[in-house]
Order: structure tokens, then C-alpha cells, then sequence
């Protein structure tokens, strides 16, 4: 036994995540007191419904999380999720000095600022390395390991329930409300799961994940995000049928920025590079590694410029996964209560400017239902040279009295693709436009 004091943990939220923790921490109490130098002990949980928690020592079940926190505690842990009443309570923990763990990535894409600010005035900890990627550890190796290298790139699947839902469609062509249904069932879905299904979930993660690479505050306003619910049934068959896969991405990467935009440093000095955030579906090729990623699992690439390619690969949703991430942040917050100890700050000294997803050129995939006679495919062609946008393949299918006609471009700007479908969904020889979806992860 550790002669230290025990190092005590207020918990607020005990639901799927909060559920694993307290098992964990129950089940390794001998290891990770030998881990931290100190036992860990939870004082208090709060919840909401405390009847609905028959597992938990009722004496530490409270509703008033205020109380909680206010209490002699060294650290809360966060696992109730949304904006408030968290925002309040882990603004309360850091600025009385309370080391902070949280899982609430909603949470730190819309207010790292003022987070990290109320941690800078007393010095407390804050972590998170549950909030992006479940148990894969992703947040860390960026914040610390990857500090001293100049990461251009961060791509990868980070939504468990989208890609658990995307995979069922591909793989045994299950319904996309079937598939959400298991999704909450397993307790992969946020509380709302249109959170996951229309990004939200992944556009706070990718904010995450661009502060830390590129050392800029990105909010999820900053965010591109389109969600999964247009994906339809066709999208995945054309996808299928050219031997692709489709997958709700996050990408966040290094991008020059200038001419038009001006933009100068505090110094004067010309700003010629900026971030693109963005969370949208994309075919990639089945050969890609990130095609094989399925179910609940994430995985993530990471380009720098020394280190070279990184894949992180794991599970990323789920309360077992989840809360071993939680319970890393806890031991790492517990040692440095321990020994006098300080986790890393906000670092955001770059202050990259963000690119508009207007200006951002990416390449896309077009499905279309056409007429089947001489002069079609010319009349489309001209519609793309019109607008800029240059086709890199086309391949056409005949049928009985109409043809699939599908179309792979060059990369083009949102802006111009978006007018040409347009028009060309306006074409007397265009019957359905099937289906529109940016390509990634295959060079032309
Ligand atoms: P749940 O909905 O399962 O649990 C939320 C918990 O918070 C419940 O115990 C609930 O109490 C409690 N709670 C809600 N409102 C209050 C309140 N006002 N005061 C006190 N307690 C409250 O959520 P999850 O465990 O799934 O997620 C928690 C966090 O972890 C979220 O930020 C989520 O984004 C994040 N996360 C979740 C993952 C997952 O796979 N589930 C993975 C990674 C991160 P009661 O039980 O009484 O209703
Ligand atoms: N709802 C999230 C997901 C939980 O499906 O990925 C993990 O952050």
C-alpha cells in the first residue's frame, strides 16, 4: 500500500463511458495506486436519474455535481457529454486548481479557450484524450511525442456509429436505419445520433485534431461538415462497382493560403499557408488502407515532415475502449498531483488562418442516368470544360434505352462542381443525376 494520500476523484456522469470507469478503476485499484505512487479513490458520482444506477454505492451517488465539484477533490473526471451543465462545472474544477479529465469533444471544439485559460490561471491539468478516437491513443502522441516535428496531414475515420452504419450498407447491404438502431444498441451513437450521422461528432473531433497538429485554435465553426445521411443506397453501389468504398472522412491538412486573401501576421509578415478542416463522405479505393477499416473500430493517418506516414488504428467508440483512455489521462494527471507535476498547455502560437471549403479543391465522382444517342457524352464534357473542372476518367455502361455514364474529375473547387452538376442535371439528355461524392486517397 502507498503511504501517499489518496489522490480523490469526483466523477460526474456514470452512463456508458462513466459505467466502464468506475469498473476499471474498481478492478486495478492495487495497480494503479503502484502506477500513480497514490491510490485513486472516487469520492462522489454524479448523475442525473440515481435510481437508474442499482451497481453504484449509493453513497456516492449525488444529483448536485455543483456540490461535487466544489468539494476536496483532486480531479474530475467528465463523462456526461453536451455544452452545459459540463462547460460550467469544469470551468469551476480548473479555476479552483481541480485537475481535469474529459471525454466531451463537443465540448472542446467549441470552448478550448476558455478551458484552457481557466487551466493557465491555476495551473491545473486538463486532458482528453477519450474525446477523439476512443481508445486509440491519438491526442497525446500529437500533443507531445509528434511536438518537435511540423505535421502537414491528419486524415482518417473518427465517427464509430457512421462507420459502423457505412460498413453494414457495404458489406450485407443492411438499412441504414438498422444499422443506427445497433449502433445505439452497443452504445457507440452520441446521446442525440444525428450528432453522429450529420458529422457534428466528427467536425469537434477534426477541430481537435487540427488545434493540436498545427498549433492554432480551429473551433467546430471552423469545421466543413457534411454527415452521411445523403449517402444513399446507390452512392455505395457505383462506389462498389468501380471498387471503392465509401467512408465519412476528417481532414485536416497544411494548405496555401495568399494571393486574394492578404492576410498579413501581427509582424506584417505575409501569411502564405492555412488549415482546411473538413468532415464529409468519400469514395477511397478498396486497396486503401483506410477502406478496411470497419464496425465501431477509427483509424487515423498522420503525415509529417521527419517522422514521415503514421497510421493509428483502434477501437473508437464503446464504454470499455473509451474509458481506458479516461483512466490514461487519470493516472497521468494523478502522477503529476503526485510529484508536483504539470501536463502540456494550449499551444496556439501559430494562429494558422482557415481556407474556405469554397476554395479547397478536391476530386469527385459523378453517377449519371443518360440518354443513350450520339453527342451525349459531348454535351456533358462541355458542361465540365465550361466550368473549369477537368475530367480525369469516364466510363460508360449502355442499357436498354439509356446509359450510366459516370465521370471521375481532376481536382476542382466546391464551388465549380456544385455548378457544374447543376447545370448539367439541367441537360434534356440527363435523366438522374445518381449520385455526386468526392474521391480521396488515389492519385490520377
Ligand atoms: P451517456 O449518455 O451514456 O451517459 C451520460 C451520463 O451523464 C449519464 O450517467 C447521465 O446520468 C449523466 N448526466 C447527464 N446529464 C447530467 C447532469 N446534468 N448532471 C449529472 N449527470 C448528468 O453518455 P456516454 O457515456 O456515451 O458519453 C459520455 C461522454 O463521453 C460524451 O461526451 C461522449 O461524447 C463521450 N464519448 C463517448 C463515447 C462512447 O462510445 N459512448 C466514446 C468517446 C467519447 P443518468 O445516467 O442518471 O441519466
Ligand atoms: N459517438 C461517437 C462515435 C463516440 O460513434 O464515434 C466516440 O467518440
Amino acid at each position: 500500500m502507498s503511504s501517499q494520500k489518496p489522490i480523490k476523484v469526483a466523477l460526474l456522469g456514470c452512463g456508458t463511458v462513466g459505467t466502464e470507469v468506475v469498473r476499471l478503476l474498481t478492478d486495478q485499484a492495487a495497480d494503479l495506486t503502484a502506477r500513480v505512487g497514490a491510490p485513486v479513490e472516487i469520492t462522489g458520482i454524479a448523475v442525473r436519474r440515481p435510481h437508474k444506477h442499482p451497481d453504484v454505492p449509493a453513497e456516492l451517488l449525488t444529483t448536485d455535481a455543483e456540490a461535487l465539484v466544489a468539494s476536496d477533490v483532486d480531479v474530475v473526471v467528465e463523462v456526461i457529454g453536451g455544452i452545459e451543465p459540463a462547460r460550467t462545472l469544469l470551468l469551476a474544477a480548473l479555476r479552483s486548481g481541480k485537475a481535469v479529465v474529459t471525454a466531451n469533444k463537443a465540448l472542446l471544439a467549441e470552448h478550448s479557450g476558455e478551458l484552457f485559460a481557466a487551466s493557465d490561471s491555476s495551473g491545473a491539468d486538463l486532458y482528453f484524450e477519450a474525446a477523439v478516437a476512443g481508445a486509440i491513443p491519438l491526442l497525446r502522441p500529437l500533443r507531445e511525442s509528434l511536438a518537435g516535428d511540423r505535421i502537414t496531414r491528419v486524415m482518417g475515420i473518427v465517427n464509430g456509429t457512421t462507420n459502423f452504419i457505412l460498413s453494414g450498407m457495404d458489406s450485407t447491404g443492411a438499412s441504414y436505419a438498422e444499422t443506427l438502431e445497433e449502433a445505439t444498441r452497443l452504445g457507440y451513437a452520441e446521446a442525440d445520433p444525428t450528432a453522429d450521422v450529420d458529422g457534428f461528432d466528427a467536425a469537434s473531433k477534426a477541430a481537435i485534431l487540427a488545434s493540436l497538429a498545427f498549433h492554432s485554435r480551429v473551433t467546430a465553426a471552423d469545421v466543413h461538415r457534411e454527415g452521411i445521411a445523403s449517402v444513399s443506397a446507390a452512392d455505395i453501389a457505383a462506389a462498389k462497382a468501380l471498387g471503392r468504398t465509401v467512408k465519412l472522412l476528417a481532414i485536416c491538412e497544411r494548405v496555401p493560403v495568399g494571393g486574394a486573401d492578404n492576410q498579413t501576421t501581427e509582424n506584417g509578415a505575409a501569411i502564405t499557408e492555412g488549415i482546411s478542416v473538413r468532415v464529409h463522405p468519400a469514395m477511397i479505393p478498396k486497396a486503401h488502407p483506410l477502406a478496411s477499416v470497419s464496425g465501431a473500430f477509427n483509424a487515423v493517418f498522420v503525415e509529417a515532415d521527419a517522422a514521415g506516414e503514421m497510421m493509428f488504428y483502434g477501437q473508437g467508440a464503446g464504454g470499455a475502449p473509451t474509458a481506458s483512455a479516461v483512466l490514461g489521462d487519470l493516472v497521468a494527471v494523478a502522477r503529476n498531483r503526485v510529484h508536483d507535476g504539470r501536463g502540456p498547455r494550449e499551444s496556439a502560437y501559430a494562429a494558422l488562418p482557415i481556407r474556405p471549403m469554397g476554395q479547397t479543391p478536391t476530386r469527385y465522382h459523378i453517377s449519371l442516368d443518360v440518354a443513350d444517342r450520339a453527342g451525349v457524352l459531348s454535351q456533358v464534357a462541355a458542361v465540365f470544360a465550361e466550368h473549369d473542372v477537368s475530367i480525369a476518367a469516364v466510363r460508360q455502361e449502355g442499357r436498354v434505352d439509356d446509359a450510366s455514364l459516370v465521370i471521375v474529375t481532376h481536382a476542382a473547387t466546391d464551388a465549380a462542381l456544385r455548378s457544374t452538376v447543376d447545370k448539367i442535371g439541367g441537360l434534356p439528355v440527363v435523366r438522374e443525376v445518381v449520385s455526386v461524392m468526392r474521391v480521396e486517397g488515389e492519385e490520377l
